[in-house]
C-alpha cells in the first residue's frame, strides 16, 4: 500500500512503505494500516470480529505478529468467564463479552446472540474491508476501514444487512469500538450550552467510566461528537493521544467504559432510538463513519493532523478566498426592510466587506419568531420587489449577496403547516412542546424534501444568492414519523440529501451550519458546509476560549467568527475593538453590528483591521492555527503558522489579570527550527498605549528582534504586560 504521511508536524513526506509478509496462525489473519508515522494492526480470530492489536508508532518491519498477539494476550482472571473478552470492532455478548456490546439486535423479542465469523479479508486501495457473516442469525456484516495517504487520519464504518426471512430490529449498532491503552487515563472532551459552545473538559478516565450523549436529534451544543483520550499531563507537544470523531449530526453516543477485567473500551455510535432501524429481510443500514487520529507526541500534533485532514477530506472547497462577511441579524434583528439594509450595505462595503448576508426577517409574516418560518418568500411590504434589488445593490458595491434561511423549521402558525401538518416530525395524537415557537420538519419524507428543494431553488433563481447560512433552531423531541416510528436518522439522512441535491444544483453556493450557533458542527455536516457559526456570542473573551478548544478539532478558517458591538449582545461585557478584530484575525471574519453605531475610530481601526487579514489570508487558510500553552491561565495565545514556515501570526490575550505583574516569556512550538524570524508587534494592536515602552518591553516597543525557530520554541518571547480585556498580534517573518 503506498502511503504518505505527516513525518513531524511541519513536514509532510510522501513515502512507499514496504509491507512485510504477513504471518498467520491456524485460522487467525492479521491486517494492517501504516504510513510512516504509526501502524495499526487488526487481528482477525477465525471466529468473532477483527480486534485493534496495536496502534501506534511503527513497529519494528521483522514483527512477528503472531508473536505479538500471544504477547499480549491476557490472562483469565477468577470470577469472570473462561474465554476472555476481548473488545473486537462490535463487541458481542453472543461472544461471551459482557461490558457494553458494539451491537443490539433482535427478531420480534427474540435476542440476537451473534457470532459473526469471517468470510473474506479484502484489501482495498486504501485499507481493508473484512466480510463478516453469522450464518444463524442470518445477518452479513461488512467492516471497512481505511487510511487515505497524507493525512494520518483513519476512518471506518460498518454495513449490516439482514438475510434472514423476517425483521431485524437494530437497537444499537456502534461505528466501531477499539480497546484503549490503559496509560491513556486522561479524557478531554467538549460540552457547552448556547451562547458558551466548545467548553474544553479535561477529567481523569475514572473506573466510573464516561458516556455522553445528543438526543436532541442535532449533534447539539452540549455534547460534541470527539474525543482525546491520552497520557496524564500530556500539553501539547508531549504526551500519547487517541482521538475519534464521529461525522454524524443526529443523535450520538461516545462512551468509555473501564472494563470488568481491566483495560478499557471506546465506542462511537450514532445512537438509536427504540424502533428507529428496522431492516426488512434483504434490507441493510450503514453506521456513521468515525475517524481516528492519534498523536504520539502532544494535543499540537493531534490538532494539526486533524485540520490538515478536514481541510483535504471533508470540507467542500469555496469559490476564491474566504469573502469578509456582514450579517444583518445583531444589526437590525427582525427589523429591517429593503432600504434600511441597502443603507447597512453602503456602510460595510467602505469597511472592506465583501459579502452582505441577511439574515432572519426577510420573509412572509417574519415579524418575530413566532410566526413565518416555511413562507420561504420575501415579505411583499419588506421587500416588495423581491430580494434582487437588494442583491443588486450589493454587487454594485462589490459584495455578494447571501441569504439566512431555516428549511427544516415550520411555525405552526405558517401556510406550510396549515397546508402538511403531517410533515412534522411528531408523534401523531400527542402534543409535543414548541421550541423556538417552531416545529420540525421530517426530511425523511420525500415530499417534504421536494418542496423545500423546489421553494429553496426557486429562492436562489430569484437573485443572485451566492451563500446560505442554513440554520436549526430546535432541539427535537418526538421525533417520529406519520406511522408513530422514529425519525430522526431519516431526517439526518435527508437534510444529507436535500443539502447534496442543492449543491449539485447550484455549484458555486456555499452554506454555513449554523444550529442557534454551534449545535449542529461536526464532520457530516461540514462534508456539505464550508463554514460553522461557532456560536451566537461575540464577546471576544469567550469566543478566544471556544476557538482554542475548536481548533482541536477543526480548521481555524471554518469559523465564521463576527466583530460585535462593543457591549456584548450576550454577555453584556465590553470589549475595545482591537480585541474584536483580533479575535476575528485568524478566522473568517465578519461583522455583527450596526455599522452606523461605530465611531471614527472604531471604523478606521476597522477597516485596516480587516485589509491586514485580507493580506494574510492566502497563507492563513493552509495555516496550522492551534492553541499555544502559557503558565498564566488568564493568557490566552494563539498562533497561525504559515504551510512554509515563512510566516506567522500568535495573537496573545489576558482574559483576566495575571496573577504575576509580569507574564512569563510566550514559548512558540511549529516553527522552523533552524531557521530565524524576526519577531515584531503589529501596529494595529499595541500593548497598553499608554504605558508605552515600559509595558511593551524594549525589544517590542522598537524594531523587534530575531530569534530562531527553535529558541522561540524553548525560551520563547517575553510579552508585553497587558491589561483584562486586550490583546496584541506578535508577526513572525523567517529571514532569508
Ligand atoms: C439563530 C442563529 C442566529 C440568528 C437567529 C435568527 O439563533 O444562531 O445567528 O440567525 O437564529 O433567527
Amino acid at each position: 500500500m503506498g502511503s504518505t504521511l505527516i513525518l513531524t508536524d511541519r513536514t509532510i513526506i510522501t513515502a512507499q512503505q514496504p509491507q512485510p509478509p504477513l504471518p498467520a496462525a491456524l485460522g487467525t489473519s492479521y491486517h494492517r494500516l501504516a504510513d510512516l508515522a504509526q501502524t495499526q494492526i487488526w487481528v482477525a480470530p477465525e471466529c468473532g470480529m477483527p480486534q485493534l492489536l496495536y496502534w501506534g508508532d511503527p513497529l519494528p518491519a521483522d514483527c512477528d505478529l503472531a508473536v505479538l498477539e500471544q504477547a499480549l494476550c491476557p490472562a483469565l482472571p477468577h470470577g469472570a468467564l473462561d474465554v476472555s473478552e476481548p473488545v473486537s470492532w462490535l463487541p458481542e455478548p453472543g461472544c461471551g463479552f459482557t461490558d457494553a456490546p458494539g451491537l443490539a439486535l433482535r427478531r420480534g423479542a427474540r435476542h440476537l446472540y451473534t457470532r459473526f465469523r469471517l468470510e473474506a479479508a479484502q484489501q482495498t486501495a486504501q485499507g481493508w474491508t473484512f466480510r463478516m457473516r453469522d450464518p444463524d442469525a442470518a445477518l452479513a456484516l461488512l467492516l471497512h476501514i481505511e487510511l487515505p495517504p497524507g493525512r494520518g487520519v483513519l476512518s471506518a464504518h460498518c454495513r449490516l444487512s439482514n438475510e434472514g426471512e423476517d425483521a431485524l430490529s437494530v437497537d444499537a449498532l456502534a461505528s466501531l469500538a477499539l480497546p484503549v491503552p490503559s496509560r491513556l487515563r486522561e479524557r478531554l472532551s467538549f460540552t457547552g450550552r448556547w451562547a458558551a459552545e466548545f467548553q474544553a473538559v479535561r477529567e481523569p478516565v475514572g473506573r466510573a467510566g464516561w458516556m455522553q450523549e445528543s438526543r436532541v436529534g442535532r449533534t447539539s451544543h452540549h455534547a460534541y461528537p470527539g474525543i482525546v483520550l491520552m497520557e496524564r499531563g500530556t500539553h501539547a507537544t508531549q504526551g500519547e493521544a487517541w482521538s475519534l470523531q464521529l461525522a454524524w449530526s443526529g443523535n450520538h453516543r461516545l462512551l468509555v467504559q473501564a472494563l470488568r477485567t481491566g483495560g478499557l473500551q471506546v465506542q462511537a455510535a450514532g445512537l438509536l432510538l427504540p424502533g428507529e432501524v428496522t431492516l426488512q429481510p434483504g434490507a441493510s443500514c450503514t453506521s456513521p463513519t468515525v475517524h481516528l487520529c492519534r498523536s504520539p507526541a502532544g494535543l499540537r500534533l493531534l490538532s494539526l493532523r486533524w485540520q490538515r485532514f478536514v481541510r483535504a477530506r471533508v470540507l467542500p472547497p469555496t469559490s476564491g478566498p474566504r469573502r469578509v462577511q456582514f450579517n444583518s441579524w445583531e444589526a437590525a434583528y427582525f427589523d429591517h426592510d429593503c432600504q434600511r439594509m441597502q443603507a447597512l450595505a453602503r456602510r460595510v462595503a467602505v469597511l472592506g466587506v465583501e459579502r452582505f448576508v441577511l439574515d432572519d426577517g426577510w420573509f412572509t409574516d417574519r415579524r418575530d419568531d413566532r410566526r413565518g418560518l416555511g413562507n420561504w418568500e420575501p415579505c411583499p411590504e419588506r421587500y416588495p420587489q423581491g430580494l434582487a434589488p437588494l442583491a443588486a445593490c450589493c454587487e454594485a458595491l462589490g459584495m455578494q449577496f447571501g441569504l439566512w434561511v431555516e428549511p427544516e423549521g415550520v411555525s405552526p402558525d405558517s401556510a406550510l403547516h396549515r397546508d402538511h401538518p403531517d410533515w412534522i416530525l411528531g408523534v401523531p395524537g400527542l402534543q409535543q412542546p414548541l421550541g423556538r415557537n417552531q416545529y420540525v420538519l421530517n426530511l425523511g419524507l420525500q415530499a417534504a424534501r421536494t418542496h423545500l428543494f423546489q421553494a429553496l431553488s426557486a429562492l436562489l433563481r430569484s437573485a443572485p444568492i451566492h451563500f446560505l447560512k442554513w440554520d436549526m433552531n430546535r432541539d427535537m423531541t418526538h421525533a417520529a414519523g406519520p406511522d408513530g416510528q422514529a425519525a430522526v436518522r431519516q431526517h439526518v439522512l435527508g437534510l444529507y440529501r436535500l443539502l447534496d441535491d442543492l449543491r449539485q444544483a447550484f455549484p458555486s453556493l456555499e452554506i454555513e451550519t449554523c444550529a442557534s450557533g454551534g449545535a449542529r458542527a461536526d464532520l457530516g455536516i461540514l462534508q456539505r458546509t464550508s463554514r460553522i457559526w461557532v456560536s451566537d456570542c461575540n464577546d471576544p473573551l469567550e469566543r478566544q476560549r471556544m476557538h482554542r478548544a475548536l481548533l482541536t478539532f477543526l480548521p481555524a478558517e471554518a469559523m465564521g467568527v463576527h466583530v460585535g458591538a462593543a457591549r456584548s449582545h450576550t454577555t453584556g461585557r465590553h470589549a475595545d475593538i482591537a480585541l474584536r478584530t483580533l479575535t476575528a484575525l485568524l478566522g473568517h471574519p465578519g461583522i455583527e453590528a450596526d455599522p452606523l453605531t461605530f465611531s471614527e475610530d472604531e471604523a478606521r481601526h476597522l477597516r485596516q483591521a480587516i485589509a491586514f487579514h485580507k493580506a494574510e489570508r492566502a497563507w492563513l487558510a493552509q495555516a496550522d492555527v492551534t492553541a499555544v500553552d502559557h503558565d498564566a491561565p488568564a493568557v490566552l495565545a494563539t498562533s497561525a503558522i504559515a504551510a512554509d514556515g515563512q510566516r506567522a501570526l500568535v495573537t496573545v490575550v489576558a482574559a483576566d489579570r495575571t496573577a504575576d505583574a509580569v507574564p512569563a516569556p510566550l514559548r512558540v512550538p511549529g516553527l522552523v527550527a533552524q531557521a530565524h524570524y524576526k519577531v515584531r508587534l503589529h501596529p494595529l494592536w499595541p500593548a497598553d498605549p499608554r504605558q508605552g515602552k515600559r509595558a511593551a518591553g524594549p525589544f517590542l516597543a522598537d524594531e523587534g528582534i530575531t530569534l530562531a525557530g527553535r529558541t522561540l520554541h524553548l525560551a520563547g518571547v517575553a510579552l508585553p504586560i497587558l491589561q483584562p480585556g486586550s490583546g496584541v498580534v506578535l508577526v513572525l517573518d523567517r529571514l532569508p
